[in-house]
């Protein structure tokens, strides 16, 4: 995290905007990698490791199944290290954010996981503040470490372990927050969608995605009976169990995205087919299981209706509201 940030940040768990004393062991040029920072109010202490600092509670993080997920699958989505431009395109193409806009701005990717957005936004020429809940994070900075294919107009990518439903910021810090995938995955993704604009200042932008309330959904019958008991396994099992469903089904899945009308019953077998044009098998393969890892990994899903998520913004006093499937804009007046 860099020296800047600190600028940012407040006691969680104060009301007001109570400062953080730093107190750094180790650090490099503007990057402190060890220490910690206190809270002068109610003397909590907030450790920095591995230039993160980590402001989650052992019995608060829920997702820890992400946490492993994310290191286990660290490079996979993240373009320059995959060798394809997933995670670019669907940035620019779901945010509808101009990469000169994006250029020199604060950006909050809230649920990061292992980076692969806030990579982007820093390829961009942002200053990204990615923050996860989960041990995420550690793949998230492995990410940002590598500097292979880093543009030359990079901006950064400041890692912070945090709760979004208690997050460390003060408000109003924001130039953009960027959440993808997340809120389905939280005990109460309404109140998340409430509480995230309050970071952005004045004419800030928002974007949520999320998993859409769609009626095939309910037809998924394999694997809704395999969620009742799949979240509670052993995140090792998960994984092996993921691939075997991934060696029998993905051939077949295969098969039928390469078929106009059969391809939407691709939906219904037991695993996430991925299979994007111009990438290997072997690389459509490690997509699929780890889509499928994240299906039956996550403790909660919670799907959202586009027109609810549009309703709750207006009702934050958002302007330029705007929502599809498992899409929604809005603009902090
Ligand atoms: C499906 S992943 C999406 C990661 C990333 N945004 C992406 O699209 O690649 C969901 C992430 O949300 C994180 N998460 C879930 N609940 C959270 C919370 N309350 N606060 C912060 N992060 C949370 C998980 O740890 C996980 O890394
Ligand atoms: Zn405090």
């Amino acid at each position: 995290m860099k020296l800047w940030v600190l600028e940012l940040l407040i006691c969680p768990h104060c009301a007001g905007e109570v400062a953080l004393v730093l107190d750094n062991k180790k650090s490099s040029g503007e990057d402190i990698i060890e220490g910690q920072l206190s809270c002068t109010s109610c003397a909590r202490v907030y450790p920095i490791t591995n230039g993160i600092p980590r402001f989650v509670a052992a019995d608060e993080n829920y997702a820890e199944n992400f946490g492993y997920q994310w290191q286990l699958f660290s490079a996979t989505q993240i373009d320059r290290l995959g060798g394809h431009n997933l995670s670019g395109g669907r940035l620019l193409n779901d945010t509808k954010w101009e990469p000169a806009w994006i250029e020199g701005k604060i950006i909050l990717d809230a649920g990061c996981g292992a980076g692969r957005f806030a990579d982007e936004l820093a390829q961009a020429g942002a200053r990204v503040v990615a923050c996860d809940l989960s041990s995420a994070v550690d793949a998230c900075k492995e990410t940002s470490d590598n500097r292979s294919g880093h543009s030359a107009n990079r901006g950064e990518v400041n890692i912070i372990q945090a709760n979004l439903l208690a997050l460390p910021f003060k408000p109003g810090v924001f130039d953009a927050v960027h959440c993808a995938g997340v809120i389905q995955h939280t005990p109460d993704p309404a109140k998340i969608m409430q509480s995230l604009p309050a970071y952005l200042r004045s004419s800030g932008r928002l974007f949520y995605n999320f998993y859409e309330k769609v009626p095939s959904t309910k037809f998924q019958i394999l694997r809704n009976l395999l969620r009742l008991w799949t979240p509670g396994w052993e995140f090792t099992k998960l994984v092996t169990f993921s691939r075997w469903l991934c060696w029998v089904f993905f051939i077949p899945s295969f098969i039928m995205s390469r078929i106009r009308i059969v391809r939407y019953f691709n939906r219904f077998l037991p695993i996430c087919s991925v299979h994007p044009s111009g990438l290997t098998l072997r690389q459509q393969f490690h997509l699929t299981w780890l889509d499928t890892v994240d299906w039956y990994g996550p403790k909660y899903e919670i799907r959202q209706d586009h027109k609810q998520v549009a309703r709750l913004l207006n009702d934050q006093g958002l302007s330029e509201v705007e929502a599809d499937a498992g899409r929604a804009w809005a603009v902090k007046q």
